[in-house]
């Protein structure tokens, strides 16, 4: 393929097809091959869609090389420094940071959303009391479609917005619950006079039988990692709900699909699979035997939280999460978190290490964030929950600008088919 400035030429079998190349406000451009099937009757092939942009977006941006990740232009680390999670909501939903008033307006519709239809709460009882937190936000999540009829004409934008809001609003309410629910302890219903941050830690550790105030520096870590988790891009779940959606689906089921797709350890589950990791390595000197098991070929055991599809630089996300820890911990009184020793001894041997440095694999968000939140109270099967909770604007975000794009078509990749050719249907006697 000769690539020209505005158009690419393909050629194939003697034919040359102009191709259209589309160049954003930054990043690379794109080679629209959208008519190529029409056209040279052929199909691209990029499993894991590794050089495929599936859509145009003004949302969120992120350069891997140089480890950049913005919101609506404005860098994760300034809104993880000044900002609050609501506010990254209303910047990732809007496309700006809100004034006062629009603030004011945003923050008391999401409080007034927080509580769950009361029948909802009858639902957890169906799940086994050893079910994992994110089994129940998937079948909860999902079943908010049957409570808010009122809010899923998506073709409608006020019912759109009703349903963001609820969202939002309401996944707090719900991770809270699956975890109340996993641990045998009675729901805890919103408060609305606390902060998004503090009412969910209210939520989650709060006992009727005790006086429960949040810890504020704990609080705003807590809303620092939302922050750092709101969105990135087409990610396999975002992609996932965009598919979802793309057949004009319900919009709670979409995000349940986006909840199942996270799940996986590939993905969100990986702050959990770090954890897990790093209390089986226990001491600093047992590293290099699992840096070796990493770098063999032989063995599947791969770093639980390093690498990335797309940062091939730290992961900026990562650094902020760094600090996040030190802060928790510093107010907790955990000066010598074993685990924390052993995640800055394995980050210094893997970043020294050839196979890590030829293969660009820096730690990623992962490697802190389980760290944090256990030493936040909260048990690792609630990591990637707290995740899905985080996601859920970036999902909606993405969901809303998908319905709202006028050249929005249904969802179909295509395929390179290796079965067998058509063949006859043989009666069971004739069978060998
Ligand atoms: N440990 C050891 N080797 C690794 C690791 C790792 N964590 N990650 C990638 N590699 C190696 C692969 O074996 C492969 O080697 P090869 O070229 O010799 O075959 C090479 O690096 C490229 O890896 P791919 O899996 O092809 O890269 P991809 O972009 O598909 O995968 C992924 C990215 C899934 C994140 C991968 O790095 C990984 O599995 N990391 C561990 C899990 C993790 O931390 N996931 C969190 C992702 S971030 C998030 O979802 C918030």
């Amino acid at each position: 393929m000769d690539v020209k400035v505005d158009t690419a030429q393909f050629k194939l079998d003697g034919a040359t097809y102009e191709l259209n190349v589309r160049h954003g406000t930054i990043g690379p451009s794109v080679v629209d091959i959208s008519g190529l099937y029409r056209d040279a009757k052929i199909f691209t092939y990029d499993p894991g869609y590794t050089a495929t942009a599936s859509c145009e977006s003004k949302i969120t941006y992120i350069d891997g090389d140089e480890g950049v990740l913005l919101y609506r232009g404005y860098p994760i680390e300034q809104l993880a420094e000044h900002g609050s999670f609501l506010e990254t909501c209303y910047v990732l939903l809007y496309g700006d940071l809100p004034n006062n008033a629009q603030r004011k307006e945003f923050e008391s519709a999401i409080t007034y959303h927080t509580m769950l239809h009361e029948q909802m709460s009858r639902f957890f009882s169906g799940f086994r009391r050893d079910a994992h937190p994110m089994a129940v936000m998937v079948g909860v999540v999902g079943a908010l479609s049957a409570f808010y009829h009122d809010s899923t004409d998506i073709n409608d934008p006020q019912q759109r917005e009703i349903a963001s809001r609820r969202m939002i609003a309401k996944l707090p309410t719900i991770a809270a619950m699956a975890y109340k629910y996993h641990i045998g302890q009675p729901f805890v219903y919103p408060r609305n006079d606390l902060d998004y941050a503090s009412n969910f830690l209210h939520m989650c550790f709060a006992v009727p039988c005790e006086e429960y105030k949040a810890n504020p520096v704990l609080a705003r870590a807590m809303d620092r990692i939302f922050i750092l988790h709101a969105d990135h891009e087409q990610n396999a779940s975002t992609s996932t709900v965009r598919l979802a959606g793309s057949s004009g689906a319900n919009p709670f089921a979409c995000i349940a699909a986006g909840i199942a797709c996270l799940w996986g350890p590939a993905h969100g589950g990986a702050n959990e699979a770090a954890l897990t990791m790093l209390e089986e390595i226990g001491t600093p000197d047992r590293i290099p035997e699992f840096v070796e098991r990493a770098k063999d070929k032989n063995d599947p055991f791969r770093l639980m939280g390093f690498g990335h599809r797309v940062y091939k630089n730290y992961d900026p996300r990562a650094k902020i999460m760094q600090k996040a820890a030190h802060e928790v911990l510093g107010e907790l009184g955990i000066n010598d978190d074993p685990l924390l020793d052993v995640a800055r001894e394995l980050e210094k041997v893997a970043l020294n290490d050839e196979y890590f440095i030829e293969k660009r694999l820096y730690p990623n968000i992962d490697f802190y964030s389980g760290i944090t939140l256990r030493a936040l109270g909260f048990p690792t099967s609630m990591f990637t929950v707290l995740f899905a909770l985080a996601r859920t604007v970036g999902w909606i975000a993405q969901w809303k600008e998908m319905i709202e794009d006028p050249s929005q078509k249904i969802g179909r990749p295509r395929q390179l088919y290796t079965g067998p050719v058509a063949r006859e249907y043989l009666p069971s006697s004739k069978r060998i």
